[in-house]
């Protein structure tokens, strides 16, 4: 009985997606399509604002931050995801699984931390414009970006070190494309009420309070256009903040609901399709809606190819 019990798993299998086999070639196609245009899309960002001296401010350094987080976090799944769909060979070794695990909350972390960081530096430049370059010094912007690599290392170290001392028994099928937080803590055969309460409570906050700091910045910065008699400026602003908090809220619903308020009755289907959503549709939008529909991106983006082209 004990010793059935100790048989411990070495490895997972991941389920997937739920396509039927005539598809698998199609959606093959379309998710490397996905996957490539994030990691071009942001890499492209990141050179434009390595090459162009004038996009040397903060807020593009923080796009450089997010664009590569972008990159690291569809890294983490998508390939994998690919591989799979090719070989037919669904597993993944238990430490794999673990280290996927703690690279896709660290980055998903990270973007949220990023997001909040851009939020404020908008806030700050359209309500202060004075003021803007006093406030966000270059060290106050390294600050903040090195307390959120901080932040999220402890996050998530907190939930694989918990993860790291369940058990898993015979079951070691996940429903998923990638080795996620709730779909082990279904599997494991110890007993999971920390995880889950931290879960619930650390992982709450961390999700949270970040979603409620970019909605108050955006508030604040809505409140103040009001003060601004320029229709072309107010139109201006409110398409950026439309697009942003979109953005925000399709990256932020998803994760709430998912992970904070799981139903039981929320299918598998359902379920993939929301960590869809998240981990592979966001990234990819990020460059899109935060740097190419913006002038100075695209003027750079033009700058950059005159060069190459013509000298
Ligand atoms: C991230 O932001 C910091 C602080 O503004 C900046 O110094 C650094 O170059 C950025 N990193 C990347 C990869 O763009």
């Amino acid at each position: 009985m004990i010793m059935s019990n100790k048989t411990s798993i070495t490895q997972f299998l991941l389920l997937g997606l739920p396509i039927s086999p005539e598809y698998q070639n199609l959606f093959y196609a379309l998710f490397l399509a996905m996957y490539l245009t994030t990691v071009l899309g942001n890499i492209l960002i990141l050179i434009l604002i390595l090459l162009e001296s004038h996009l040397h401010m903060p807020m593009y350094f923080f796009l450089s931050n997010l664009s590569f987080s972008d990159i690291c976090f569809s890294s983490v799944t998508m390939p994998k995801l690919l591989q799979n769909m090719l070989s037919k060979d669904p597993s993944i070794p238990y430490a794999s699984c673990l280290t996927q695990m703690y690279f896709l909350m660290f980055f998903g972390d990270l973007e949220s931390f990023l997001l909040v960081v851009m939020a404020y530096d908008r806030y700050v430049a359209i309500c202060f414009p004075l003021h803007y370059t006093s406030i966000m010094s270059p060290r106050l912007c390294l600050c903040q970006v090195v307390l959120s690599w901080v932040l999220t290392t402890l996050h998530a170290m907190l939930h694989t070190l918990l993860m790291a001392r369940l058990s898993f028994c015979e079951d070691n099928v996940i429903p998923q494309f990638f080795c996620d937080i709730s779909a082990l803590l279904k599997l494991a055969c110890s007993d999971v009420y920390i995880n889950e309460l931290m879960i619930l409570f650390e992982g709450g906050l961390n999700i949270v309070i970040p979603f409620l700091l970019i909605i108050v910045s955006y508030v604040k910065i809505v409140c103040s256009i009001q003060k601004i008699s320029s229709t072309r400026v107010i139109h201006k602003i409110f398409s950026t903040c439309g697009s942003h908090i979109s953005v925000v809220s399709l990256f932020y619903g998803t994760i709430i609901g998912l992970y904070l308020c799981p139903s039981t009755n929320n299918s598998t289907a359902k379920e993939t399709a929301m960590a869809m959503m998240y981990t592979v549709v966001t990234p990819m939008l990020n460059p899109f809606i935060y740097s190419l529909r913006n002038r100075d991106m695209k003027e750079a983006l033009l700058r950059v190819l005159y060069k190459k082209i013509f000298l």
